[in-house]
């Protein structure tokens, strides 16, 4: 999953779903020994994916509600001896600005609830807000922050609504803001958002 890769017949097949979009635009513009932010560490995989991307000197901040989810991604980390550049931070992401400092290469948010856990525990609109205002003031002149929004449930569709209004309120001579929906699957399929600071 992730970076797009190159097929046998040479061609390089488009990302096939939003966290793989997530994944191709950031792995463009991190480079080794940058800070970078998991918004939502959940079960450790964007995580993990961003450890590799900012290399032995980088630093990954990864927030999350639940112990659970940061036990599973220091398990993940732990695999691969990359734990040592990831501080993993037991806190809502709207306080992210308590425990990072500029400048921030990229953040990821995926947004929704922990698969396989509790279901009732998941991101909302007003919190998430704050989190990627607050990562904005953070973030260096080129850096990225992804957001993945799952309208396949009410609190996701709500996130992934006002998420599309708010952007627009964006300044264009600031940063360039996309929103990306697969056309031609269900309405409730996950949507991908791509803010970058010029
Ligand atoms: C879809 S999962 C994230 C998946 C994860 N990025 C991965 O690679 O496995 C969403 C996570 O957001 C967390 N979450 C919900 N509200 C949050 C908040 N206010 N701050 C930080 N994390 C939150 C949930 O606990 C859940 O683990």
């Amino acid at each position: 999953m992730g970076v797009l890769e190159e097929s046998q017949s040479g061609l390089v097949p488009l990302p096939e779903s939003a966290r793989a979009f997530s994944h191709w635009a950031i792995s463009q513009v991190v480079k080794p020994g940058e800070q970078v932010i998991d918004a939502t560490a959940g079960n450790g995989y964007d995580t993990l994916f961003l450890a590799k991307q900012v290399g032995e000197l980088g630093r990954v901040f990864s927030f999350d509600v639940q112990q659970l989810a940061l036990t599973r991604t220091r398990e993940k980390l732990e695999e691969q001896a990359l734990d040592g550049r990831c501080q993993l931070i037991l806190d809502s992401h709207e306080h992210l600005a308590r425990y990072v400092q500029a400048p921030v290469a990229a953040c990821m948010f995926n947004l929704g609830y922990l698969p396989a856990g509790d279901r009732a525990v998941k991101t909302l609109w007003p919190s998430t807000q704050k989190a990627i205002v607050s990562t904005l003031s953070l973030l260096r002149p080129g850096g990225r922050v992804s957001i993945c929004a799952y309208p396949g449930h009410t609190e996701g569709r709500q996130e992934a609504e006002a998420l599309t209004k708010w952007l627009k309120t964006l300044k264009e001579a600031e940063y360039t803001a996309l929103h990306l929906v697969f056309a031609n699957q269900t309405e409730n399929a996950p949507q991908w958002f791509l803010i970058e600071r010029k």
